[in-house]
């Protein structure tokens, strides 16, 4: 068991008709508020009516219009400007993770007085960042309970992820009622998103018995609560369910002594939206059979064999290669099944970017790192098995 160190700040509130306790607790940080959110979906759901009613004493100025792959300009750029130019106290951020990783590095660029994409890279550090509270309306990321947002610059096709312990969110609303209306392909998005989370952290070198227990069970969950969510929206059991589970997927709680990844699939499809601006979690459905295709070998079979007789029920006493593949066709089978894309050219990207893909991957996610080693040819590989 390797050594680590943990710790998560955030308060989750959790239910149904939690939100009624959000002007108590977003008092605790202050009056003026900016509140930020995407396309206009939490308006349809009367979400957006439902805050502004509840906090008619605060101060609130909009930041409306995030989008998917939430996009350093202008929405960076401008929430930064508004918190400045407002004296902003506290981020509300009510939407999925696309709008909560944008108000993470908004909170942190808006504590800074240099360019604001040094922050966003790294090179400079935040060592200070406004609070935030969240309402999340689409569960998938895990963004509510870690401290990672991942943010698009289109003019260099960079997506990359922008961390800081200071930027977990203070407090989490999660009522799974607000998820009823995501439409089926979110949802089966969301569920992918997760799974995969999951994944990056069940293959690894060395993990606990404990760990292992706890990812094989959270895919299930996700396989079984994601079905019933895309066959009936509004079951409430279901939707719950599957948005905890997405909550624990992706703060490392489910791999705390485990060896390091390197999720090496998500670094793979940080390009892929990154240039094409596709659904994160159409990426890695399509990614994720192939990869597991590529690394499958002598020393990651038992890993595979562990996946396949617990995850999917695939008679142990079978060759263990035979297992394996097994496991690696249920995975690519499951997704189907919810309707995910399976090919790059379902999703709009043909075979002319993949080698400047490939390579923009290989210098900047650190694949040579991962549980199994990914060069610019691995990684190409795996891309053109995708295609
Ligand atoms: O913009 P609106 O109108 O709100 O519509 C959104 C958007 O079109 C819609 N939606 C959200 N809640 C809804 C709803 N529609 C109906 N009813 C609701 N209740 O769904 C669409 C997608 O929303 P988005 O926030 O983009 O989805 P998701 O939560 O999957 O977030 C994806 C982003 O998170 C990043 C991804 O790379 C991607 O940019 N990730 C963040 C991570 C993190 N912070 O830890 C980890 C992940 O691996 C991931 O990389
Ligand atoms: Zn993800």
């Amino acid at each position: 068991m390797q050594n680590f160190e943990y710790q998560t700040p955030t308060k989750i509130i959790f239910g149904q008709g939690v939100i009624e306790k959000l002007p108590g607790v977003l008092a605790q940080y202050g009056k003026k508020v900016l509140l930020t959110y995407g396309g206009g979906s939490i308006k349809k759901i009367g979400l957006y009516q439902k805050v502004l009613e509840l906090l008619k004493d605060f101060e609130i100025t909009e930041l409306p219009g995030i989008q998917p792959n939430p996009k350093y300009n202008p929405s960076v750029l401008e929430g930064t400007r508004l918190c400045k130019e407002k004296g902003i106290e506290v981020i509300l951020s009510v939407g999925g993770g696309s709008v909560l990783d944008c108000s993470k590095a908004i909170a942190g660029c808006a504590c800074f007085d240099g360019e604001p994409w040094d922050l966003i890279t790294g090179k400079a550090p935040t060592l200070k960042a406004l609070p935030i509270v969240d309402i999340l309306t689409l569960a998938a990321t895990g963004s509510e309970y870690d401290c990672g947002g991942v943010i698009s610059r289109t003019e260099t096709n960079d997506k990359l992820c922008y961390a800081s312990p200071l930027v977990f969110p203070q407090v989490s609303f999660l009522d799974p009622c607000y998820t009823f209306s995501v439409p089926k392909n979110q949802t089966a998005a969301g569920v992918a998103d997760a799974i995969n989370h999951i994944l990056e952290q069940y293959f690894c070198e060395d993990s606990t018995l404990m760990n292992d227990g706890f990812c094989e069970a959270g895919i299930k969950s996700l396989m079984v609560n994601g079905k019933a969510c895309i066959d009936n929206p509004e079951d409430y059991t279901a939707r719950a369910e599957m948005m905890f589970v997405c909550t624990l997927a992706c703060n490392d709680i489910m791999s705390l002594g485990n060896s390091r990844s390197g999720w090496p699939m998500h670094g793979i499809e940080h390009a892929l939206s990154g240039y094409y601006d596709i659904t994160h979690g159409e990426g890695l459905a399509i990614l994720t059979p192939r990869w597991m295709q590529h690394i499958l070998s002598e020393r990651t079979l038992p890993r595979f064999v562990k996946y396949g007789v617990n995850v999917f029920g695939i008679d142990g006493r079978l060759p263990k290669m035979e297992i394996a593949q097994k496991a690696i066709d249920s995975t690519y089978a499951f997704f189907q099944s919810i309707g995910m894309p399976m090919h790059l050219r379902e999703v709009g990207i043909g075979p002319e970017r993949i080698d400047e893909m490939a390579h923009h991957v290989a210098v900047n996610e650190g694949l040579e790192n991962a549980y199994v080693p990914l060069d610019e040819e691995d990684i190409k590989a795996i891309l053109l098995a995708s295609l």
